[in-house]
């Protein structure tokens, strides 16, 4: 028997949503509906939580009542991924589905948003390259396997995957293609003593508990760059670390969730918003 809250979708127009748990301070929902205003696009965006177990009935009940389209968040990307008929290439690849929509024919579809999303922060919003660096990537899980694929498509000189558990990322680096296998390092948290990384990402949700993966100081090539996959409306943790230890720029994804929106809401819509004008208004409340 179902726990999840029944949908309630406004008639006459076309509804997307994001769904997760939790997702009651989710963002997304006031990204859509500045891009939608942005574009002159008819459209509701509703955040739902759903209880664990009732993802796939959910999203069953979404589709018949005639919704369009859903972003999927933490911890569903995975049976996301699972329930799509057909996937893109970037999906297949990450093993993850963040946008779902459905065919005519009633199948459903899916993307992952999330790496192109993180790469055109890094690289275009804050000019901070990976293509020839040596980038250190915190953290194993599901946040990290989603923008993998990503990363290595911009060649780093080296990417090291380095998480608390190290089995696990053991298992990230093992879904690594074999031809790219020659970029990866794998190494345990202690391990990075005497090691200096250009750029810095933190996929760890250490962050949303005010903490810090234990890095040693001398981490950072001085005049390096952090990135914090979290973001918060003071800077985390990760980000004051970097700060303190000679980062050029330590930025949070705040940029991150408003390009994978974008992402979306091109793939739902076809047409592309403009993103720096919804960052700016997010930064400023
Ligand atoms: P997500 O989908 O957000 O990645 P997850 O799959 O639960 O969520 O993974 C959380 C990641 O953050 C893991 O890499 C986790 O490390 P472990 O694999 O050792 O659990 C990491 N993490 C969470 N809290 C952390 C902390 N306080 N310090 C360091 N790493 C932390």
């Amino acid at each position: 028997m179902p726990t999840t809250a029944p949908w309630q979708l406004p008639a006459g127009v076309d509804c997307y949503a994001v769904v997760g748990n939790p997702v009651a301070h989710s963002k997304s929902p006031r990204i859509h509906q500045a891009f939608a205003k942005q574009t002159g696009q008819s459209l509701v965006y509703l955040a739902q939580a759903i209880e664990p177990g009732d993802f796939v009935a959910a999203v069953a009940e979404f589709q018949r009542l005639g919704g369009k389209g859903l972003n999927v968040t933490l911890p569903f990307k995975l049976e996301a991924h699972a329930l799509c008929a057909r996937r893109s290439e970037r999906a297949e690849q990450s093993g993850a589905v963040n946008t779902l929509w459905f065919e005519r024919d009633g199948r459903i579809c899916g993307d992952n948003t999330d790496g192109i999303g993180l790469m055109r922060d890094l690289t275009m919003n804050h000019g901070m390259a990976v293509a020839g660096r040596k980038v250190l990537l915190l953290g194993a899980g599901g946040a990290a396997q989603g923008i993998l694929p990503a990363l290595l498509a911009e060649r780093p000189a080296k990417l090291t995957i380095a998480n608390r558990t190290f089995s696990r990322a053991r298992a990230l680096a093992g879904r690594v293609p074999l031809a790219e296998r020659g970029m990866i390092d794998v190494l345990p948290m202690e391990a990075l003593a005497g090691r200096a990384f250009n750029l810095i990402i933190n996929a760890t949700a250490a962050s949303l508990a005010g903490e810090l993966p234990p890095l040693p100081d001398d981490v950072l090539h001085r005049g390096g760059d952090c990135y914090d996959m979290m973001y918060a409306d003071e800077p985390t943790v990760f980000m004051q670390w970097g700060l303190r230890y000679g980062a050029a720029r330590s930025v949070d994804g705040l940029g991150m969730l408003v390009e994978q929106a974008a992402e979306s809401f091109y793939l739902w819509r076809g047409i592309r918003p403009d993103t720096a004008a919804v960052i700016k208004e997010l930064r400023q409340s």
